[in-house]
Parts: C-alpha cells; sequence; structure tokens
C-alpha cells in the first residue's frame, strides 16, 4: 500500500468514526422537540438532494436545525440558516425562556458552527434582505394562519424549482391532542389550501403531520412539453 492510499483509507475512517460520534451524542441530546422521529426525514432529504442552501424558520433548541447540520457535514457541503428570535413567542413550549444558549451548544457538541448559521431574527427580518437561493425550506415558526402564510409567501418564491417545503404540524387538527390543542393553530389549513391550490403536498402522518409541499403549482413536469 503506497503512501497516498494509507492516508486517504486512514482519512476516511477518521471520517466515518467522527460521523459515528457525532450520531451518538445526537440521539442522547434531549431538545424537547415535538418533531420525534421525522428530523430524520430532514435528515434523510438533506442527505439524498445535496442542498447548497437550507432555511428554517423556528429552531428552538436545535432538534430540526442538529439533523439537518449533521447531513450537511455528512455530504461536506451546504449551509443552515437556523431563523428563531430564541426569547419566548406565542408558539415557543412553555419552559422556554431564551433557547439561544442551548441551541448554539448543542450544535458546537455536534462540531456543526460551520454548517449552521444561527439567525437570532424573526422571521419577517430575515424575510426583509433575503437574497439566495434555496434548495430545502423547513417552516416550523409561527404556527398561527396569518404567520405561516407571512412565511410561505416570504420565503417560498426563493425556493429553486426542484427543491422542496417542509412544514411540520400539518395534521394537527386531524389528531387532536387535548394537552396541545389551540384554536390559533393555522398550519393545517394553510398547507390544505396550497393543495387544493395544485401544489403537490405529501403528508406523512406521524409526530402531528409532517407535510413536504413542491412549491411549483401542479408540480414540476417530469418531461418536457412534446
Ligand atoms: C415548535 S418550535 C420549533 C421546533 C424546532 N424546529 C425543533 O426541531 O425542535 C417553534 C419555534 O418557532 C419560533 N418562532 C415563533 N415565531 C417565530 C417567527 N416569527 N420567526 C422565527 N421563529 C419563530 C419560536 O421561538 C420557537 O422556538
Amino acid at each position: 500500500m503506497n503512501r497516498s492510499v494509507r492516508r486517504h483509507g486512514l482519512a476516511a475512517i477518521w471520517g466515518r468514526w467522527r460521523q459515528d460520534r457525532h450520531r451518538r451524542r445526537l440521539r442522547r441530546i434531549r431538545f424537547q422537540s415535538g418533531l420525534g422521529d421525522s428530523a430524520w426525514l430532514l435528515y434523510g432529504l438533506v442527505r439524498s438532494m445535496k442542498p447548497e442552501v437550507c432555511v428554517e424558520i423556528g429552531s428552538a433548541r436545535g432538534k430540526s436545525a442538529c439533523h439537518i447540520g449533521l447531513a450537511l457535514a455528512e455530504n461536506e457541503r451546504g449551509l443552515l440558516y437556523a431563523i428563531d428570535p430564541h426569547h419566548p413567542t406565542a408558539w415557543s413550549d412553555d419552559q422556554s425562556t431564551d433557547t439561544w444558549p442551548i441551541i448554539t451548544r448543542n450544535l458546537r457538541r455536534l462540531g456543526l458552527e460551520e454548517r449552521v448559521r444561527v439567525l437570532r431574527q424573526d422571521s419577517a427580518v430575515a424575510a426583509g434582505g433575503w437574497r439566495e437561493p434555496i434548495d430545502l425550506l423547513f417552516i416550523d415558526g409561527d404556527h398561527s394562519y396569518d404567520g405561516v402564510r407571512r412565511d410561505w409567501e416570504a420565503f417560498s418564491p426563493f425556493v429553486r424549482p426542484n427543491g422542496v417545503v417542509v412544514f411540520h404540524d400539518t395534521l394537527w387538527d386531524l389528531r387532536p391532542d387535548e394537552r396541545w390543542s389551540r384554536p390559533d393553530m393555522g398550519v393545517p389549513r394553510l398547507v390544505e389550501e396550497l393543495r387544493a391550490a395544485g401544489f403537490p403536498v405529501l403528508t406523512l402522518d406521524e409526530d402531528y403531520g409532517v407535510s413536504v409541499v413542491q412549491p411549483v403549482p401542479n408540480g414540476r413536469p417530469l418531461r418536457p412539453p412534446a
């Protein structure tokens, strides 16, 4: 075995060892998130799509950000902008005070500081200066109808034609849970309106509903028109 082969072999083994260590650490972090194992859907989309730019609205303690960030790190490319004011909002969980130190610590534990840029901002502020095309957009911030619609309208025009928008809590009304029930939840209504308007929507009945939307009315044709 020559020196170069040995060096590359060792680099691959070291890379895999680091990945395994970070996954083990990820599983041990208590995020107090309703996203459940659906966080792995985000991870899988990122591993498959190899996005350059991901945006998430609503990060809290960083469950979704860590799963997206880990996948970007394994891809060795791409960046996630994780937008959240990190102070208590109407859509923070009741134990939230300031989640900024928690998300930054979680990202640091996984070595993801260079793959995830935490923007401590309301999404409306972040949207004001937004210019970059987006490959994957995850919307999990203000769950009121007006709030989620505002995020969709502000950011979805930047999503590339083969990009995706993922919403969390889209089956909230169909799987009511007394503990969390609230009348101002607007995500299912918005996503149903998008579906009725012809946007392709795929919904998974897990973790209060996760829907993947292609932000192209009637979907992207698979073949060019004859
Ligand atoms: C359900 S939590 C997000 C959970 C997170 N995605 C996870 O994986 O655990 C909702 C978050 O949205 C944030 N949020 C609420 N309104 C927002 C807004 N206008 N812009 C950005 N984030 C917002 C809250 O601060 C809260 O942290």
